[in-house]
Order: C-alpha cells, then sequence, then structure tokens
C-alpha cells in the first residue's frame, strides 16, 4: 500500500492534513517528530510531509532525524501557519502527490481492510490473541479484522464492568454471540465497583478502570493456556488525546493510557491510524450490521465517567433510567442518527426542588448532544424544544433522585465531549 508518512512536529494540523492526503485517495500515517528514518524503511514510502515547521525554518532545528532527507522520497515541510489557507493547502498537497511523490491515488478503505489483514496474519503466525469487546464500534471492527485475519485463534472477552448503559450487557453478548467469534463474557461487576470505590478523581478513575480491564483479560487469558496478543480498538484520537503524539494528556483514554507497564501481551491495533469516521467505513466493508455501525460512541470506562464524582450502585441507578429516557425520545423522534453522540451526565450538584408540596434536595442531570466527525472537535446539537422538554419531564417524573436537568451547550474545544 503506498503510503506517505506524515511526520509530526507537534501540532493538531498534522491530522487535517493526513485527512487531506486520505480524501487524495492516498493512504497516510502520523508519526512522531523523532521517528528515525531507519523505522520507516520498511514502508511502501512515496512521499513524507513534515507538518510544524515555520516558515524558513530547517525542520531538524525541531529534531527531525537528519537521515529521513537521505530516504530518496519527496518530502514536502508544511508550517502551522498555513492552516488557516486550507485551500492554498489542500491544492499543495495535491499537487505534491500526483506531480512529485507520482502515486496511484488509488487508495481505499477495502484495500486498507485487505492489507491490514494481511500485515496481522503477518504479526500473528500460529499464534493465539484476547480481544476486549466492549460493543462499540472499534473494538468490534477491530475484532472482525482479526478474526477475517486468522479465524478462531482469536478469542473475544466482554467484560461487563458494571458501568454498562440499561441492558446494554445482555444486548452487547446477544448481537455478538451471532458472529464465530469465542465470546467469553465476564460479570465483573463487583469487583470494578470495589476498585473505585471512593475515587472522585477523573484521571484516576480512568486510569484504575484501565488497569483492572487488562488483569480481568490477563485472567481469562490464562484460563485459555498460551496467548500472546491483545487487539485493542484504539483509533488515532484515542493515541493523541492521551498524550502518546506531541501533545499533553487531555484525557487517559482507558485503552490508551489506563495500560499497566507491566502488560503481559503484545498489542494488536489495527485501527491505530483510523479516525472514527473512517471505522465505520470499515465497519460496513466487513459486513457489520447498521445497529453497530450508527451506534453512538460510548467510552470504555462507561458511565463511571459520565458520574461525576465518586460512582455508587445508587448513582449509577439514577444514571442509566436518565440516560435510556433521553436516548429513548431521541430515537422515537428521529433525532437519533441525525446526532453524532448523546447521552446523560450525572452532576455531583444537588440542589432545592419541592415535590408533593415538599422540600427535595435532589441531584442535577445534564444532557448532551454533539454533531461531530471524528471527535476531535464537536458542535453541541440545536435539538427542538418539544424534545428536551419532553425528555426532561420524563426525567423529572420517572427518575427519583433528581430534581433539575440542564442541556449542555459547550462545544469541543473548549470542553470535550465526555465531562470527565
Ligand atoms: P472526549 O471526552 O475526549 O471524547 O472529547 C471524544 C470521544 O471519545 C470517547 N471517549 C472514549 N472512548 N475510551 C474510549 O474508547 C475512553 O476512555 C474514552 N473517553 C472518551 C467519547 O465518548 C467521545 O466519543
Amino acid at each position: 500500500m503506498e503510503t506517505i508518512v506524515i511526520i509530526d512536529l507537534g501540532t493538531n494540523y498534522s491530522q487535517e492534513v493526513a485527512r487531506m492526503v486520505r480524501s487524495c485517495r492516498v493512504y497516510s500515517e502520523i508519526v512522531p517528530g523523532n521517528t528515525s528514518a531507519a523505522s520507516l524503511k520498511g514502508k511502501n514510502l512515496v512521499g513524507i510531509i513534515v507538518v510544524g515547521t515555520s516558515p524558513g525554518e530547517d525542520p531538524q532545528a525541531l529534531g527531525l532525524d537528519p537521515e529521513i532527507s537521505k530516504l530518496g522520497v519527496p518530502l514536502l515541510a508544511l508550517s502551522a501557519s498555513k492552516k488557516h489557507d486550507a485551500k492554498t493547502t489542500m491544492k499543495h498537497v495535491e499537487d505534491f502527490l500526483a506531480k512529485e511523490c507520482r502515486t496511484g491515488q488509488d487508495w481505499t478503505m477495502q484495500l486498507f481492510v485487505d492489507t491490514m489483514v494481511e500485515t496481522i496474519r503477518r504479526q500473528v503466525g500460529e499464534k493465539r490473541l484476547v480481544c476486549g469487546l466492549s460493543g462499540g464500534i472499534d473494538s468490534a471492527v477491530a475484532a472482525m479484522l482479526v478474526h477475517k485475519a486468522v479465524g478462531r485463534q482469536l478469542t473475544c472477552i466482554f467484560v461487563d464492568h458494571g458501568f454498562m448503559r440499561q441492558n446494554e450487557a445482555e444486548e452487547v453478548i446477544e448481537t455478538y454471540s451471532e458472529y464465530d467469534l469465542n465470546l467469553i463474557a465476564v460479570d465483573a461487576r463487583d469487583r470494578f465497583l470495589a476498585k473505585i470505590k471512593g475515587v472522585a478523581d477523573p484521571e484516576q478513575k480512568r486510569k484504575l478502570i484501565g488497569a483492572e480491564f487488562i488483569r480481568v483479560f490477563e485472567e481469562e487469558a490464562r484460563k485459555l493456556g498460551d496467548v500472546d496478543f491483545l487487539v485493542q480498538g484504539t483509533v488515532y484520537p484515542d493515541v493523541i488525546e492521551s498524550g502518546l503524539g506531541k501533545h499533553g494528556v487531555i484525557k487517559s483514554h482507558h485503552n490508551v493510557g489506563g495500560l499497566p507497564e507491566n502488560l503481559k501481551f503484545e498489542l494488536v491495533e489495527p485501527l491505530r491510524q483510523l479516525f472514527k469516521d473512517e471505522v465505520r467505513q470499515a465497519a460496513a466493508i466487513l459486513g457489520l450490521p447498521e445497529t453497530i455501525i450508527q451506534r453512538h460512541p460510548f467510552p470504555g470506562p462507561g458511565l463511571a465517567i459520565r458520574i461525576i464524582g465518586e460512582v455508587t450502585p445508587a448513582k449509577l441507578e439514577i444514571l442509566r433510567k436518565a440516560d435510556h429516557i433521553f436516548i429513548d425520545e431521541l430515537r422515537k423522534s428521529g433525532w437519533y442518527p441525525q446526532v453524532w453522540q448523546a447521552f446523560a451526565v450525572l452532576t455531583d450538584i444537588r440542589t432545592v426542588g419541592v415535590k408533593d408540596a415538599e422540600r427535595t434536595y435532589d441531584y442535577t442531570v445534564a444532557l448532551r448532544a454533539v454533531h461531530s466527525t471524528d471527535g476531535m472537535t464537536a458542535r453541541w446539537v440545536r435539538l427542538p424544544y418539544e424534545l428536551l422538554e419532553l425528555a426532561s419531564a420524563r426525567i423529572l417524573a420517572e427518575v427519583g433522585g433528581v430534581n433539575r436537568v440542564v442541556y449542555d451547550l459547550s462545544a469541543k474545544p473548549p470542553a470535550t465531549i465526555e465531562w470527565e
């Protein structure tokens, strides 16, 4: 597969450039600024784009390996200030691909899938793998790719950490039992709850949940005998936001930043270079049903990071009910497929209300619905007042312990999509 490597000297702009290159039907991969020329040699490299230089600046002064310019492929340096002039940069990149790199411009998602299947076969050989299936599209696509590559060498493990939404655990088990994925379901609800008991800090919660996940896998894998690989549905935004790109940690996505240092598996992460919308395209190619493809993203740590502060069984119960009502109303009104992600959050704010002429002092639920393409940026959705009114009225009437509902009007940035 012809590849353009994008060397990221520390600017988010490299993602836009990567997408530009892919939209010209050339596969692109982003690598950090300190990547060595030697590590690029195995790729079918047709060009290199260095992103993040200042005009006239020598990329080597920014830490670029001097051997990179000797690889014998065309090199383009883009300054981050070009960001504001997308049209010129579109044209610039297109000319570079067509005239200097002379690429075939015939890359498709089908080609990515086929190449990835071959890569996995080579990486894994006869060895066995486990995959943590969460029910979301990322881990499902990662599992299907590996299954296509090595069939029953793969065992999928669904860990019910107790932070799933209403009826979700049962639905996941039912859906994925239809595929030949050697699915094992583990009920670890008590264990996870005990692990984060009393923990209010979001990063600590994320890290504890991520680490516990791996421990559960290790235990299950040990029961299976020799297992060498762990398959994860890590996508590119997870990598960046967990600080493994050049940018600081925003939040530790549980399948990246939460990995313990003494991990006993080698990782297989076939989606590590894909954006969320591209994962959906891959899912369609792999034959996954629309219900999975259209499902809103759900974070690995689940409702635990949608409960602000300490997580308790009582709070989980409140949030499950409120979230279910909101999603139910979105579906009934036809809005569910029109928004990228929607959910309820249980804040730790309690306020005074009144019910049956009595004072109440109950929780505030926040509703959030966002438009996005890849989760890296987002806009809040202008849902109809009637829909919000209905959802709010039902939550206040049907969910005990809640006396106030608010709607989140924050874009990402400066907010993030999840509250923790
Ligand atoms: P944020 O909150 O970072 O979310 O703006 C961006 C997207 O990522 C999802 N998300 C996660 N997904 N593990 C995941 O698999 C995680 O730990 C995690 N945290 C956030 C979030 O739901 C949104 O779609």
